[in-house]
């Protein structure tokens, strides 16, 4: 159930790590230091206020007469922090205008309610630096004016100020060294899911813990045993059809001699395929063991290959200054593979290439059949066609895709297929 609700990436879990106690911890501080000093502390400010108007009410009551107490309103008055005013035969304002949900308010309601046991006023708002309180004695009303700062304890923004800056710088810190500390197994894992596509991944530097070090290097080193596990298969497979060309020649020549009324056609045309099948193949794999990476312009690249097609329904759409890292003569094959079904399969093609904040894409359309969905990821398996007799004419062998994905992922792209309304669009992605 919690699980849901937990973030999925290892660097937010981290994070939540180090942010929930920070946050319990500050929690528990706030709420210790309201209770035990905030409150506490103010409820003996304003009691001793209340002492002190009780002692001035007293002395009121006990008078001779007013000039006496206007001697001590004056003593007072230049003594203390305090003023009083007399206001004869007068009465409470009639509004009550302190605020219920005013934490503040409230305590001085409660402190006044308690020990003061005649008819009372206060204001708190609208003097921005003193409190009002208004006491009805008899006929007459006295009136306080008092210093906030005299029953206020004015800690408590300066406690909320220090607990939340730090605990916000201490929490930047934290999430710029989490974000080091995260970013080797971020990229370890990036690196291993694109291998496992069969993409070209750059060697990774151990980096970070031990333990994370550790898996990189054991990647590099699973890596390159798979890689050189892949360079001697395909040596033994060049070795071998290279092998297999003798003896087809042999068979193909004593075919011709033997097959004076024709009736050796069939075995004469498979063996024609064989033959195209494994110069297909050595073909491709001599092209790709002699590699560099050069940097060129794709618009150029893509012109040369339509124009050696020579068919004026191919339409190229292509920015001009489109620069490209890769292996040229292994892409020239890729274009020309696409466009070779598109001729093949549809009449229209249209092709376009474009770059955008993040990628370079580069769209092959035709207007033909397309492929239906079931079939997408077996028509780029090696010599995999979809319909058999359609192509065995035209010496079609069904490697055209297998190699545009072995080539298109080697760059660390990705190829997909889409269906439109009519026709096919593969789509070739790469990081640009
Ligand atoms: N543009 C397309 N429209 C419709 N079907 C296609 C298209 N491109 C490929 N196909 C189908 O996918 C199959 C595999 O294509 P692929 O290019 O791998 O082989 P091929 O064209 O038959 O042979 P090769 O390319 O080796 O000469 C083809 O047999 C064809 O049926
Ligand atoms: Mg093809």
């Amino acid at each position: 159930m919690l699980k849901k609700f937990l973030p999925k990436t290892l660097f937010l879990r981290y994070f939540l790590i180090i942010l929930t106690p920070i946050i319990i911890l500050q929690i528990l501080l706030s709420v210790v230091f309201f209770d035990s000093l905030w409150i506490k502390t103010n409820k003996g400010l304003v009691n001793s206020l209340t002492e002190e108007i009780n002692t001035v009410i007293s002395f009121y009551n006990r008078k001779k007469n007013y000039v006496e107490f206007e001697n001590v309103r004056s003593l007072i008055s230049t003594n203390s922090s305090f003023q009083i005013i007399l206001k004869k035969d007068s009465t409470l304002p009639k509004e009550n205008n302190y605020q219920k949900f005013s934490f503040y308010d409230r305590l001085i309601n409660e402190q006044l309610k308690e020990r003061i046991k005649l008819q009372y006023w206060f204001n708190t708002r609208s003097d921005k630096d003193n409190v009002e309180i208004q006491v009805k004695v008899k006929n007459d009303i006295l009136s306080f004016i008092i210093p906030k700062s005299r029953i206020r304890n004015s800690s408590g923004r300066i406690f909320i100020l220090w607990i939340t800056v730090p605990g916000i710088i201490l929490l930047l810190i934290s999430v710029l060294f989490l974000r080091n500390q995260i970013r080797p197994i971020t990229n370890l894992a990036l690196s291993a899911e694109k291998f496992g596509k069969g993409q070209y991944v750059a060697p990774n530097k151990p980096s970070g813990p031990i333990e994370i070090r550790k898996a990189t290097i054991e990647f590099e080193k699973m890596k390159a045993r798979i890689l050189r596990h892949i360079s001697q298969r395909t040596t033994m497979l060049s070795g071998i059809s290279h092998d297999l060309k003798t003896p087809l020649t042999r068979l193909k020549l004593q075919i011709e001699i033997l097959n004076k009324d024709r009736k050796l056609d069939g075995i004469k045309e498979d063996i024609n395929e064989m033959e195209k099948m494994i110069s297909e193949y050595l073909d491709y794999s001599n092209s790709e063991s002699n590699t560099e990476n050069t940097k060129f312009n794709l618009n150029k690249l893509l012109v040369e290959v339509v124009k050696k097609f020579n068919n004026d329904k191919i339409n190229l759409k292509s920015e001009d200054n489109l620069q490209m890292v890769g292996k040229k003569h292994l892409l020239r094959r890729c274009f020309s593979n696409l466009i070779d079904n598109g001729t093949k399969y549809a009449e229209n093609i249209s092709i376009t290439a474009y770059k955008n904040k993040r990628q370079l894409e580069i769209l092959f359309d035709d207007d033909g059949p397309g492929i239906p969905e079931s079939e997408h990821e077996r028509v780029m398996r090696p010599f995999y066609k979809l319909d058999k007799s359609r192509n065995l004419k035209d010496g079609s062998v069904g490697l055209g895709l297998s190699i545009v994905q072995d080539i298109i992922n080697s760059h660390g792209g990705k190829v997909m297929l889409e269906n439109k309304k009519k026709g096919l669009r593969v789509k070739l992605q790469f990081p640009s």
